[in-house]
């Protein structure tokens, strides 16, 4: 049993295949004048010529010459004319549309009537019931053939709709490699868009799933090994109370590294689930000035230097400054947001780098340069480069490299990883992006690595 909508689909579709079909023969039929039989014509043309010639034969030879004439002619014309003796003072038969009538009159004086009937019609009888009747074949054959074509259609387009249907059940239970776009074969309509969608929906899900997996066991797996090493410690103590400084010592470490790790995990969860205020505004010059100031002091004690550049493209023309600008760049969203993220990015460059390396960090301002991009609330963008000259990155390690519990060298070491997938849940809370590169100049590789952060400008840009 089939569901409802087929059938919806193929009662309607029968039904107009129905009336147009009917609809177009009864109109056909109001309208057709139909013309008269091809008999008729033949009579209409003939009639008077055999009167004629009848009356001729009469007048002249009375009726023996015209029993000969007769015998002469064709059998299924010998009896086309009726010839009837008219009384003195009586009326001849009257004319009528398929009657003619001639009078002749025979060498003895009598009188006679020549009738030709014409056996033809003059209009084709025509009436709806005769028609139908007449069409009753066609009628079935149109009835049989619009059903099979109003089912075709509704098995067309309800099979795709059960197919996804079962995907949808499948997916709800559970099976997230559920994919519908094979079986939409070489369709390339709406359906198989909506398929397309739902495979990547099905995708995406699977792929939050993992992650959400992944970031499980690596949060137990980073957990365990302080609480191991407190474990340790405690043991530690009891066998050797005398040794007790060196073991509190050791456990006030790593109950602040779980603490540490417990707060960057929070904050991981806060980002994750979303709901950042949007009513809320910050100020990007003057966050940027914050985080340069505690980065250069944190810099100073490895030796590193910490340089910033403010590049502002206006109408495509860039001015670089060696000052930050006004307090003019407003975006949207939460302060505590950008400061992480950004504060993240410029202290690993920091930990990276060695004596005498330069970390560069850089505000560029992309002002929208045509006019619909100036109405809008979101008047340009910012962006913001976080340059070092340490190792850099392996190239295909950098997409990886923002997910959590990612760390890569071994001079990072101290942290979880979790500092860039923060960041990057950040920024785009704040509707940003942020991506990394190995730097380059003039299109040869350099040490070092380049990260940057796109910002939707709320307002501002202009400087001055
Ligand atoms: N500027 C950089 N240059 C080279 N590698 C970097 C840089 N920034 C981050 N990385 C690499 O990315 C990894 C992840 O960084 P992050 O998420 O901040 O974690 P953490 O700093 O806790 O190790 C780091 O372990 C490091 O290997
Ligand atoms: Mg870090």
């Amino acid at each position: 049993m089939r569901g409802r909508l087929f059938w919806k689909i193929c009662l309607a579709f029968w039904c107009t295949a129905l009336l147009i079909n009917q609809g177009s023969w009864l109109i056909f039929f109001l309208t057709w004048d139909p013309p008269p039989s091809l008999q008729w014509v033949m009579d209409e043309k003939v009639a008077p010529v055999q009167l004629a010639s009848a009356r001729n034969v009469i007048e002249t030879g009375g009726m023996p010459a015209y029993q000969a004439l007769r015998a002469a002619m064709p059998v299924e014309q010998q009896d086309a004319i009726e010839i009837l003796p008219v009384a003195k003072g009586a009326q001849p038969p009257a004319p009528a549309p398929n009657k003619r009538v001639m009078m002749a009159r025979t060498p003895e004086g009598q009188q006679l009537a020549l009738v030709y009937v014409n056996k033809g019609e003059s209009r084709r009888e025509w009436s709806f019931l005769r028609s139908l009747r007449r069409s009753g074949d066609y009628m079935i054959a149109a009835a049989v053939g619009g059903l099979l074509f109003a089912a075709g259609l509704a098995w067309y387009l309800t099979r795709p709709i059960r197919t996804m249907q079962r995907g949808f059940g499948r997916l709800a239970a559970g099976q997230l490699d559920t994919r519908l776009l094979p079986d939409m074969g070489s369709r390339r309509d709406e359906i198989a868009d909506l398929a397309r969608d739902f495979d990547a929906m099905a995708a995406r899900l699977e792929q939050l799933l993992a992650m959400r997996d992944q970031l499980l066991h690596d949060v137990s797996h980073e957990l365990r090994s302080p609480l191991a090493r407190l474990n340790l410690a405690i043991a530690l103590m009891r066998q050797n109370p005398a040794k007790a400084a060196t073991s509190v010592e050791r456990i006030e470490t790593e109950v602040r590294r779980l603490d540490e790790l417990v707060g960057e995990l929070l904050s991981l969860a806060r980002l994750e689930s979303g709901g950042q205020g949007q009513d809320s505004y910050f100020e990007l010059g003057g966050l940027v000035e914050n985080i340069l100031a505690n980065a250069r002091y944190e810099a100073k004690a490895s030796g590193v230097r910490v340089d910033a550049r403010f590049t502002s493209d206006n109408e495509g023309d860039s001015i670089t400054d060696d000052s930050l600008p006004r307090h003019d760049l407003i975006v949207q969203g939460e302060f505590e947001l950008m400061r992480r993220a950004l504060e993240n990015v410029v202290r690993n460059a920091i930990k990276l780098s060695t004596t005498g390396q330069v970390v560069e960090v850089e505000l560029r301002v992309e002002r929208g340069q045509d006019m619909e991009a100036l109405m809008a609330p979101s008047s340009g963008r910012a962006i913001l480069f976080v340059r070092d000259e340490g190792p850099g990155i392996p190239d295909d390690k950098i997409a990886s490299m923002f997910d959590p519990f990612v760390r890569l060298s071994p001079q990072a070491s101290g942290g979880f990883g979790l500092g860039l997938a923060i960041a990057r849940r950040a920024v785009m809370a704040l509707g940003g992006r942020i991506s990394a590169r190995n730097r380059s100049y003039h299109g040869r590789p350099v040490n070092g690595l380049e990260v940057q952060i796109d910002l939707p400008l709320y307002r501002g840009g202009e400087k001055g």
